[in-house]
């Protein structure tokens, strides 16, 4: 009789609407193939603990439309270290797990490549709102993150006219432009200003102008969190600019909420692509999406792609701002 392959499952770093969707995704289609799962709970913290359970297609039951994860999740900065690396290996070891499925963003895929460096199998689907793993155009829960931002920059938008003010949006994104970005196009703002891209704070003033001559009642800017200082910005703004200045940080709901039908069917998608790829026997892959297809990246591959850069659409905002 063959052996029945043994899969951990762990979220990694920021949490992200979907992380469940997967999860529930990757129980199911396991239990589809006759693999056991187990939940890790507290991500990379919970499988140094050893903190994990088994966990079935019924327990995932009714968590499809839930935010957050339902395995809890953490930073591990201790996975830096080489040493703890080969510890924690050696644990997997001990615990049995042929593969761990890590929902997560770029530092659990870190993580995950350094640990098969010594021997753990892994699975890394794309987990975060930033959107900037490198190789795949998606990552679970930035749909949902982006539609909460537009939501906000919608309402932003009615006292901004009303006041006649500027409004300085500070959305997530430590290394990443995307939230900003996709926001700005979709909420019709005037400027993103994004960690990709040195801007001009005398140009901008002068778009500013520019379009107040012609009559508009607002200025929405969107700045991601990692690009510089909100407070700064506003400090070069203020008086330069024909309007009052006010700043508003959308911070943590950004990742909270039920995540979108969208988002719910690529992590069902994508946890449907890792299970048949480990059961093929294919394992120490990003399982990413490419022009429409689930794709698997191997770990030495994705190690030399570029990251991802969002600054193209700078001129999209800006035609389309006039
Ligand atoms: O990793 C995703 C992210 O949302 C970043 O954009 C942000 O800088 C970070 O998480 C915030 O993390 P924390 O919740 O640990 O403060």
């Amino acid at each position: 009789m063959s052996k029945v392959l043994k899969a951990g499952i762990l979220t990694s770093g920021g949490d992200a609407p979907g992380m469940n969707a997967a999860i529930r995704a990757l129980v199911r289609v396991s239990a589809c193939f006759g693999h056991r799962v187990y939940g890790i709970n507290h991500g990379y913290q919970g499988l140094w603990n050893g903190d994990y359970r088994e966990i079935t297609t019924k327990d995932v039951g009714g968590t499809i439309n839930m935010g957050g994860t339902i395995l809890g999740t953490s930073r591990f900065p201790d996975l830096l270290q080489f040493e703890t690396v080969k510890k924690m290996s050696a644990k997997v070891k001990k615990y049995g797990f042929d593969v761990i499925y890590v929902i997560g963003g770029n530092g659990s895929l870190k993580g995950a490549i350094d640990l098969a460096r010594c021997g753990t199998r892994s699975i890394v689907l794309p987990g975060s709102i930033d959107n900037d793993l490198p190789g795949s155009s998606y990552s679970i829960g930035s749909d949902t993150a982006l539609n909460t931002i537009l939501d906000a920059v919608d309402k932003i938008k009615d006292t901004a006219s009303s006041h006649e003010r500027a409004f300085l949006i500070e959305v997530m994104g430590r290394d990443s432009g995307y939230l900003a970005m996709m926001s700005a196009i979709s909420g019709g703002a005037d400027a993103a200003i994004i960690p990709e891209r040195k801007f001009d704070i005398r140009k901008l003033v002068s778009f500013i102008k520019t379009r107040k001559k012609m009559g508009k009642k607002n200025t929405i800017i969107i700045v991601a969190e990692g690009a510089g200082s909100v407070e700064d910005l506003k400090a070069g703004l203020q008086g330069k600019i024909p309007y009052d200045v006010r700043i508003v940080i959308l911070g943590h709901l950004q990742r909270g909420g039920s995540p979108t039908s969208f988002d719910r069917i690529m992590a069902s998608r994508l946890a449907r692509y890792a299970v048949e790829s480990f059961d093929k026997g294919i394992y120490n892959i990003l399982c990413g999406f490419h022009k429409e297809e689930c794709v698997g990246i191997p770990f030495s591959s994705v190690k030399r792609l570029k990251p991802k850069d969002f600054s193209n659409d700078i001129k999209t905002i800006e035609y389309l701002a006039l």
